[in-house]
């Protein structure tokens, strides 16, 4: 059991909406996860979930007023001491507190001494979302570097549906990480830009029940979607075959089974695009015959599978680029060999596709392919080479915005 003391402080504020419990799940990850949580509820979030849930899962007490616990001054002790601030539900009434800088509550109180990055998740209807006050207070937190995550569209605490919806706790347990790996990973700097990014495998089907495909999760080119969603952008997600891994919040997903319908997709998309981002992992070779029913075992040799090129997607959209200035990614997951080492073969592949940069991962022995961390290197067209360090994948999702946001202004 490692010492609490030296564990990353995160403070979770809960705010008061039915998406309340749903902070119990994210509370689970991060203490899972090795973080040492805090939960500080509002006096309504307690209405929603009892004062029990969250001191059982964080193991720690919990209070909702600057009068409880008074020699400890926790309502100025709690923000200095926390490395992240995550409030999940972030309530219109919150954000509002917040924005006008009230602490009449514990929450507010630790908020207003808090130094290290903020989080919040909002969750309301969509009528509350979209009122002029909410969108002032929300620009105003992010004018303040506050890090407002896009709600997700969706079911309402009702039968109606629409924007507000809490993000996933799994997508929010993300990004919190995000910011204590890299506090400044999500600036603005995408807002008024439209970006594409493909994920995911394809399949290029044999017959009715049979494909040849990869073992590519997705999660990738979905932490790129998400990372670049809530830094602003309009986001079309291009997703071939993947783990189940939900819609990110905050960007429209387009289906592609195989490579010519990942490259229908992704070009119509790309025609109004800033930026698209080939994380996908695109089948070379198709079977020149589909059957349309299902291939039987019988007793013969069974016949040899003739394949058939499938187009490069990648070369394509530079090939035919929408627009002059359309910055171009690929991706490549490249083994060392007699030839060279991963990088000689990563950039032979960058000048072979012509694209703007190229992000390069090391694969084999577990790296890279359905695991939740990711390490390469980041190439430019220009010469530039910069080493992504190991971390997740959102924060290579990061380094690869910022590249893109400098090429674009
Ligand atoms: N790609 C693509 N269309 C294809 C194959 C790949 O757009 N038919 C894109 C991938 O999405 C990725 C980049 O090209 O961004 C590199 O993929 P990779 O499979 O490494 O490229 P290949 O050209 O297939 O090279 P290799 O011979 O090493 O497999």
């Amino acid at each position: 059991m490692p010492d609490p003391s030296t564990l990353p402080e995160v403070l979770l504020g809960v705010s008061g909406g039915i998406a309340a419990y749903k902070s119990a799940e994210l509370l689970r990850r991060l203490t899972e996860s090795g973080h040492a949580v805090r939960v500080l509820p509002t006096e309504s979030a307690l209405k929603f979930v009892g004062a029990a849930t969250f001191e059982a899962l964080s193991g720690r007490p919990v209070a909702t007023g600057v009068f409880d616990d008074v020699p400890h001054v926790p309502h100025v002790a709690l923000g200095q001491r926390a490395d992240l601030v995550v409030v999940a539900p972030a309530t219109a009434d919150l954000m509002a507190r917040m924005a006008h800088g009230r602490s009449d509550d514990l929450l507010t109180a630790a908020l207003l001494t808090a130094r290290c990055p903020v989080l919040l998740a909002p969750a309301m209807h969509t009528e509350m979302w979209e009122h002029p006050a909410t969108r002032d207070n929300v620009a105003l937190l992010r004018s303040r570097g506050t890090v407002v995550l896009e709600p997700a569209s969706g079911r309402l605490t009702g039968s109606d549906t629409g924007k507000g919806r809490l993000s996933d706790p799994a997508e929010i347990f993300d990004l919190s990480r995000l910011l204590l790996e890299r506090p400044d990973a999500l600036p603005r700097d995408l807002a008024g830009r439209h970006v594409v990014v493909s994920a995911g495998g394809t399949r290029e089907p044999l017959d009715p029940v049979r494909f040849l495909g990869n073992r590519s999760s997705g999660r990738q080119g979905w932490a790129l979607a998400r990372v670049a969603a809530q830094r602003g952008a309009r986001v079309t997600l291009v997703a071939g075959s993947t783990a189940d891994l939900g819609v990110p919040a905050g960007v429209e997903m387009v289906s592609a089974g195989t490579a010519t319908g990942m490259q229908t997709a992704v070009r119509a998309a790309a025609a109004t695009a800033d930026a698209v981002v080939m994380a996908a992992a695109v089948a070379d070779f198709r079977p020149v015959e589909q059957v349309a029913d299902k291939i039987k075992r019988g007793d013969d040799e069974p016949a040899p599978l003739r394949l058939a090129q499938n187009p490069d997607i990648l070369a394509g959209l530079v090939r035919d680029r929408a627009r002059p200035d359309q910055v171009v990614v690929g991706f490549a997951a490249e083994t060392g060999d007699a030839d060279g080492d991963v990088l000689h073969h990563g950039r032979a592949k960058l000048a072979r596709k012509g694209c703007d940069l190229l992000i390069v991962n090391a694969v084999g022995d577990g790296k890279a392919f359905e695991v939740g961390d990711n390490a390469g290197w980041l190439l430019g067209a220009d010469g530039g080479e910069e080493e992504l360090p190991n971390g997740s994948k959102a924060l290579l999702a990061s380094r690869v915005w910022d590249a893109v946001a400098a090429r674009l202004s």
